[in-house]
C-alpha cells in the first residue's frame, strides 16, 4: 500500500527510555488495552463518529498506539478505506495487523513508525483525514506540539479534517473511573467485574500515572481553549470541541479549508 511514506529527517527530541518502557509494556502484555477505561473508549467512539471519511478515502492515526481506533472505525472501512497507523514505538505497531486480522480487515490497515516531533514521513496533502487521539500531549514543549500540527496540516487533504483529543489540565484519574462505572451502568454490563478487578489497576498502574505527568509538566494537559489555539495557528478552521473522557479530555476537529 502507497501512502508516498518517505524516509524522517530533521532533529528528533528525546522520547526518555522511561515512557518508552511504559508504553512498550502496556502494548506487549496487552495490559494498554484492557485496562483501558470505558471512558477512554467512549472517547475513541467520538473521533471514530467525527472523522469524515469518504469510499476509498484514508485516514492516518498519530500516536496510534495498539491500535484501538480500529475496532470503533471498522464498519467505516468497508468500501476500500484505508486506515494508516503511526507511532514511535513498534510494539503498538506490531498489534495492527493481528487486530487487523481479528476485524477482516486485511488489506486495509498498515502502520509506519514515526516520530510526531519530527517532519513527518508523509507527502503533502497524501490523507483525507487525521486523528490524533492522546498522543500530542506526550510533546511537553509547545512549539514541538504546534509543529506537530502543522506537519498535520501539511499532510492533509483541502477539504480533509482533523480529529484530536488530549488530556485537560484538571484531569482527574478518580472522575475518569467513576465516569466509566458509570457509563457501563447505564449499559447494564457486568460492572461489578470491572469496578473490583480491572479498575483498581486501571486506575494505579494506568491513569494515576498519566496524573503524575501532567502535574509534573513532562506531558501537557491543556488549558480551556488552549488546544483550539495551537490548531487553529497550525492552518485549521475549528469546527467543534466537546469534552471527553469523564471531563479529563478535551477534542477538537478543525477542518484544512
Ligand atoms: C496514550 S497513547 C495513545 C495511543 C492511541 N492513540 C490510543 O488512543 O489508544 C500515546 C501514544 O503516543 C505515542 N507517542 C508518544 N510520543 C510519540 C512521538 N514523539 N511520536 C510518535 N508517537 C508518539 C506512544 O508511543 C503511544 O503509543
Amino acid at each position: 500500500m502507497d501512502f508516498g511514506v518517505t524516509e524522517q529527517d530533521g532533529e528528533s527530541i528525546i522520547f526518555s527510555s522511561l515512557y518508552k518502557k511504559y508504553w512498550e509494556i502496556g502494548f506487549y502484555t496487552r495490559l494498554y488495552d484492557g485496562l483501558s477505561p470505558e471512558a477512554y473508549i467512549e472517547s475513541l467512539q467520538r473521533v471514530a463518529d467525527l472523522i469524515k471519511l469518504n469510499e476509498g478515502e484514508w485516514v492516518l492515526d498519530v500516536g496510534c498506539g495498539s491500535g484501538l481506533l480500529l475496532p470503533v472505525l471498522a464498519d467505516r472501512l468497508t468500501q476500500g478505506e484505508r486506515y494508516l497507523g503511526m507511532d514511535i514505538l513498534p510494539t503498538g505497531l506490531a498489534s495492527l495487523g493481528p487486530r487487523a486480522n481479528r476485524l477482516n480487515l486485511n488489506g486495509s490497515v498498515s502502520g509506519v513508525q514515526a516520530d510526531l516531533s519530527r517532519s513527518l514521513p508523509l507527502a503533502d496533502a497524501s490523507v483525507s483525514c487525521v486523528a490524533a487521539h492522546f498522543s500530542v500531549y506526550t510533546l511537553p514543549e509547545e512549539k514541538d506540539r504546534r509543529r506537530a500540527y502543522q506537519e498535520l496540516f501539511r499532510i492533509v487533504k483541502p477539504g480533509g479534517v482533523l480529529v484530536t483529543a488530549n488530556p485537560t489540565h484538571f484531569y482527574n484519574a478518580k472522575q475518569i473511573i467513576r465516569a466509566s462505572l458509570e457509563s457501563l451502568k447505564n449499559q447494564e454490563r457486568p460492572w461489578i467485574v470491572k469496578k473490583y478487578g480491572l479498575y483498581p489497576l486501571t486506575l494505579y498502574l494506568g491513569l494515576k500515572y498519566i496524573e503524575k505527568q501532567l502535574k509534573s509538566g513532562r506531558w501537557h494537559g491543556y488549558r480551556p481553549e488552549e488546544l483550539r489555539d495551537e490548531i487553529a495557528q497550525a492552518g485549521f478552521a475549528i469546527e467543534h470541541s466537546e469534552r471527553v473522557y469523564g471531563g479529563s479530555g478535551f477534542l477538537v476537529v478543525g477542518k484544512k479549508t
